[in-house]
């Protein structure tokens, strides 16, 4: 039987990518993102790349919005009859100084990175649990252990993902449920409001980062990759 995939934030960037890499090899795949447009534009692009719309489903949900979320999984899983991989992938970032950062834009931060990420655990993990396994794939950032000025929210939140990820994956080892997270450096992506193609010859590309997380699903049930760092091959 066909696996699943849920991917949070898939409708572009790191996530769109994944989605295309496991449609082609034959999950069926779950994108969610906050923009109806995007939503609706990736679930067209996706039914139309892999041929076969029955696979895919978009949903508009806020990982922040824990009833959405909530929604979000009993839809996919009558779906698709259970979920198999959580790809926790949505985030935000990078902010201000902190003497100037808004209390709301730390909180928009906070709340996505981290708070999503509990969010969609929380919903996910009592059915893979009740299978008897799964997987949860956490995107992290190199930002997490190289904090930069500007950046405190978001590195903090990485750090924190670091953090989750960690006791995580204790959590769940006894019920055959592999946690890894995943911290890349650079990619060109639309990621905070930059331009994608910025930098886009010497960044990572998203599909790079999402091959390593296809890599990662192909390792033996007795292998645990639970900490994988990619970054561009050179600087700027
Ligand atoms: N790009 C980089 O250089 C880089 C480096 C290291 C780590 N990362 C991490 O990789 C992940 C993906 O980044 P990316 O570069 O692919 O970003 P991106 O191109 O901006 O895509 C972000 C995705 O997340 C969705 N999203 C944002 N807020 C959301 C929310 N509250 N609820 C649900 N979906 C939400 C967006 O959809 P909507 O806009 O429709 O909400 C979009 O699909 C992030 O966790 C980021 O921190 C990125």
């Amino acid at each position: 039987m066909a696996l699943t995939t849920f991917i949070t934030g898939g409708t572009r960037g790191i996530g769109h990518a994944l989605a295309c890499r496991l449609l082609a090899r034959g999950h069926n795949v779950v994108v969610t993102g906050t923009t109806a447009s995007g939503v609706a534009r990736a679930e067209h692009a996706l039914a139309e790349a892999c041929g076969d719309p029955g696979r895919v489903l978009a949903l508009s949900c806020d990982v922040r919005d824990r009833s959405a979320v909530g929604l979000a999984v009993q839809t996919a899983m009558a779906r698709f009859g259970g979920l198999d991989v959580l790809v926790n992938n949505a985030g935000v970032g990078v902010g201000q100084p902190i003497a100037v950062l808004s209390h709301d834009e730390w909180d928009r931060i906070i709340d996505t990175n981290l708070t999503g990420m509990f969010n969609v655990c929380r919903a996910v993990i009592p059915h893979l649990e009740a299978r008897g396994s799964g997987w949860i794939i956490n995107i992290s950032s190199l930002s997490s252990k190289n904090p930069f000025a500007g950046g405190a929210a978001y590195c903090a939140s990485k750090a924190a993902v670091n953090a989750f990820s960690e006791a995580l994956m204790q959590e769940l080892r006894p019920s055959n449920i592999r946690v890894s997270y995943v911290l890349p450096g650079s990619v060109a992506t639309g990621f905070s409001g930059r331009d994608s193609d910025e930098g886009s010859d010497w960044r990572l590309q998203p599909d790079d980062v999402a091959q390593v997380i296809e890599n990662l699903l192909d390792h033996p049930a007795r292998s645990l990759p639970s900490r994988v760092e990619i970054r561009p091959a050179r600087t700027r």
